[in-house]
């Protein structure tokens, strides 16, 4: 952990440091899946997804212009938003890495559009794929939500790089 606290100018800096103080950032873990045209499933991890509005139901996520998905999330009718729960951190390094079938041997269904929904996770979020916006480096997706489920249990946390559990705040609990 630096100890340096004094403010720094973002532009020019090092892209690890940007990455470090973003990373202070607490969040959920998701895989967000699609399936293409031509009955292609596609499914990646992403922390970037966070609800927008409840009237209509909108929420977004990000991803990198370099993504190999970026093609067939772009075109999609839907997403589906998978919320990992406490246990799944093996998935989430599962659906960050290429491979030829992510699918094989990872227990799912299929939603709306052949969009494959991940079984056991926290929550589900069956989107349509309303419209993009430009973010930089990534595209920025707002998806309207058309079904959704969750089961209440326990999420995977990600902070600082590091897979963690959430706890009750110890000042808090009850
Ligand atoms: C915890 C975690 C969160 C991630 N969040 C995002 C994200 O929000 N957006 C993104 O573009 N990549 C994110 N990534 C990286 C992608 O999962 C990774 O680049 C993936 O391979 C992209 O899938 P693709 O190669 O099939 O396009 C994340 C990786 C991890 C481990």
């Amino acid at each position: 952990m630096s100890l340096d606290l004094s403010l720094r100018t973002a532009q020019g800096c090092d892209p690890r440091d940007l990455r470090g103080v973003l990373g202070q950032f607490a969040t959920g873990v998701t895989v967000i899946t699609t399936c293409t045209a031509d009955g292609r499933k596609v499914g990646m991890t992403a922390n970037s997804f966070s609800s927008v509005s409840l009237e209509p139901a909108l929420v977004l996520w990000s991803l990198a212009r370099s993504a190999p998905s970026l093609a067939d999330f772009s075109a999609a009718s839907h997403f589906a938003i998978n919320v990992l729960g406490a246990g799944q951190h093996g998935l989430s390094r599962h659906f960050s890495r290429p491979a030829s079938d992510k699918f094989a041997g990872v227990a799912h269904a299929s939603g709306t559009a052949g969009v494959p929904l991940l079984d056991d996770v926290v929550a589900t979020l069956v989107c349509r794929n309303v419209t993009q916006y430009e973010g930089g480096d990534h595209l920025i997706f707002i998806g309207e939500i058309e079904h959704y489920r969750y089961s209440g249990a326990e999420p995977l946390v990600f902070h600082a790089g590091q897979y963690r559990i959430a706890a009750a705040h110890p000042e808090l609990a009850q």
